[in-house]
């Protein structure tokens, strides 16, 4: 349950064009004769208590990497007294679709030869690659455009008077969008409306103009906003008028005789259409393996145009972490924000490489108790013992059912993990529960499970539900999720052996290592037998031939990436990486975030002596041991 709420900037601006057919937040109150209304905005940003997980340097400009909410984020800067001048996101855009990211197994060090092998003959991505979700984009319109709402007024709480604010959409719901920026920031706050026109992009065939560009809207908090002009090169020099002021007034400036001057020009000021190729699977250098990765080049313009050396740039959805990557190589501090555990692990590697200072900080607010919520979601419907489909329940309220021997059909509530704002189990929820979902359900019902991640006070809501829920003979049961998952996560294990040794060389320095001789983890142990299953299923009714992803006997090959910490040894200190080594998708190091063309000898050496070992496998589940 959160600390504390505090308040938005809730204060939109009166006679601004408004969507009017959606709620903006405020949910009907409605039961036993009350239609009032309870506006959650007002309630305010939730602040829940935050856990510092990793420290990289001094850090002297506080630059973050919060997992956790947007909302979240925003409530805990607030607090915090953090304002930032400049905001970049680029939410999920209501798309429809579902977001994967691709695993793979690594290169064995013990099994080296064998695989170098197998790679001649066979499809290697086939033979040790499969998809993980990282995050769903697929919203009805005006639940999103509530849950932006919300979002913008959090953002606009803790910008900087001379902020500005770039929002990232598409042609799926940028422009309803645009009209809720002009409500929240002001019709007379609007900047500009560009066109990220990816030429590069290889669009199919279909009946339409091939879409080839998003729109970044900006907006400033106020007319004082930064703006520094950004210049391209011209593709060929242009003759231009040279201009001179006289008195305060623009004119040509002419030569001796009279004569207008002119110069050959080879840049031009950057107008709202920018040109900026999409990353290609085939770039070398930029792409993280991060779906929907953005490329620095689009942030290199937002950076340099709106914020100058020194100033606070966010990014609250911040996936690959392009925006803190692009910031910290321009001299701006940042905070990089994201749910999901993929990118706040994508983005601190990605800045370990550029030498980058952090601290890294997750808000305890029950969502990531597992990789992101979609992946707790969908980890939730397989644990719930029994839990079924049930087509002919309503899916606003019902995930699906259990069947009892004595009951009957016990349909089960759910929250959605995906949005926000219907997360926490307050009145307004239960009663809708009540009103809209128990009593709508038919006479053979005998009891209904709601499941709760976060509950406004448990004893309250129990009495209220009861209450409302006189006029059926339902029984309701009240169930917390989060016990449900901590009852199944299975910590990743791990053989080791620490050795000192001396260096070869004339110093013979004294240094450390540690050898990994086996590891397994439980987790991605059933996600390949799921797929081994799936895919032999699919291999028999299809009838083409399956080859099955095998993890050997030391399990090596489902490690990422592991490192030591030499100043800590307490289990709950924010990790101090000392040494660390990154097994990149084709087997080579990244070693203190410096690329090799070493492949990993299972082992990670330091100059200290080590008192914990963090190792994070395939998936991304990292583990702490002490040494
Ligand atoms: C389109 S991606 C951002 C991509 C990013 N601009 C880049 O270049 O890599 C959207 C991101 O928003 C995150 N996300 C979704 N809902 C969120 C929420 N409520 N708060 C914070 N992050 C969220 C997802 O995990 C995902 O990484």
């Amino acid at each position: 349950m959160a600390i504390k709420y505090i308040p938005y900037y809730p204060d939109t601006l009166e006679g601004q064009a408004i969507l009017d057919n959606f709620v903006r937040t405020r949910r009907i109150l409605r039961y036993q004769g009350s239609d009032g209304i309870v506006e959650r905005i007002k309630r305010g940003m939730p602040l829940f208590e935050t856990e510092s997980k990793e420290k990289s340097g001094e850090n002297p400009d506080h630059n973050l990497i919060i997992r956790g909410e947007c909302l979240s984020a925003c409530a805990y800067l607030k607090e915090k007294d953090i304002s930032v001048d400049l905001v970049y996101i680029d939410p999920p855009f209501a798309s429809g679709a579902d977001y994967a990211k691709k695993v793979y197994l690594r290169r064995n060090p013990d099994k080296a030869q064998q695989i170098a092998d197998a790679e001649q003959q066979l499809d290697i991505d086939e033979l040790r690659a499969f998809e993980e979700k990282m995050y769903g984009d697929i919203w009805d319109k005006e639940r999103y455009l509530n849950w932006m709402y919300e979002n913008l007024c959090a953002i606009k709480s803790v910008m900087s008077e001379n902020a500005s604010i770039y929002v990232h959409l598409d042609w799926h719901i940028g422009h309803y969008v645009k009209i809720l920026m002009d409500e929240i920031f002001g019709e007379d706050n609007f900047i500009n409306e560009i066109t990220w026109y990816y030429y590069n992009k290889m669009a199919p065939k279909s009946a339409c103009f091939p879409r080839t560009s998003d729109k970044i809207m900006l907006y400033s908090k106020s007319v004082n906003y930064i703006f520094n002009t950004q210049y391209e090169e011209r593709e060929k020099a242009q003759k231009q008028l040279v201009r001179k002021f006289v008195n305060g007034k623009a004119i040509n400036a002419r030569d001796e005789n009279g004569n207008v001057m002119y110069v050959e020009s080879f840049e031009k000021r950057i107008d709202d259409v920018w040109r900026v190729p999409m990353l290609q699977p085939a770039d070398t250098n930029e792409p993280v393996g991060y779906a929907t990765q953005k490329p620095e080049a689009l942030l290199e313009r937002i950076i340099k145009a709106s914020s100058d050396e020194g100033m606070v740039v966010a990014d609250f959805f911040g996936g690959s972490g392009v925006t803190a990557a692009v910031a910290n190589r321009l001299g701006r501090k940042f905070i990089h924000g994201d749910i999901g555990i993929n990118s706040i692990q994508t983005v601190r590697d990605r800045l370990k490489a550029q030498n980058a200072e952090f601290e890294i900080l997750e808000i305890k607010d029950g969502v990531s108790l597992y990789r992101n919520p979609v992946q707790t979601q969908d980890k939730l419907i397989s644990l719930i013992k029994g839990l079924q489909e049930n087509p002919s329940l309503d899916k606003t309220f019902w995930t699906g059912s259990i069947n009892d021997s004595k009951l009957g059909t016990i349909p089960v509530y759910l929250p959605n993990l995906l949005d926000s704002s219907s997360r926490v189990l307050d009145k307004p929820q239960a009663g809708r529960l009540v009103l809209e979902g128990i009593s709508n359900l038919g006479d053979e019902i005998k009891k209904v499970i709601i499941y709760y991640i976060d509950i406004e006070d448990y004893w309250d809501i129990k009495s209220f539900i009861d209450k409302q829920n006189q006029s059926t003979l339902i029984e309701v049961e009240l169930r917390d999720l989060k016990q449900v998952l901590d009852d199944v996560v299975l910590e990743d294990e791990a053989d080791f052996e620490v050795s000192e040794f001396e260096t070869q060389d004339l110093f013979k320095v004294k240094m450390y290592k540690t050898v990994i001789n086996s590891f397994h983890s439980d987790r991605i142990k059933m996600k390949i037998n799921a797929l081994n299953n799936k895919g032999e299923q699919q291999a028999l009714a299809s009838g083409k031939p399956f080859k099955r992803l095998s993890i050997s006997d030391n399990g090596l090959e489902t490690i990422e990436y592991i490192s030591v910490d030499c100043q800590n040894s307490d289990k709950t200190a924010p990790w101090h990486s000392d040494s660390e080594i990154k097994i990149d998708t084709s087997g080579f190091i990244i070693k203190d975030g410096k690329k090799s063309s070493e492949y990993w000898d299972g082992t990670i050496t330091s100059e200290k002596n080590p008192l914990r070992l963090k190792i994070r496998n395939i998936c991304g589940d990292e583990t702490i041991w002490n040494l």
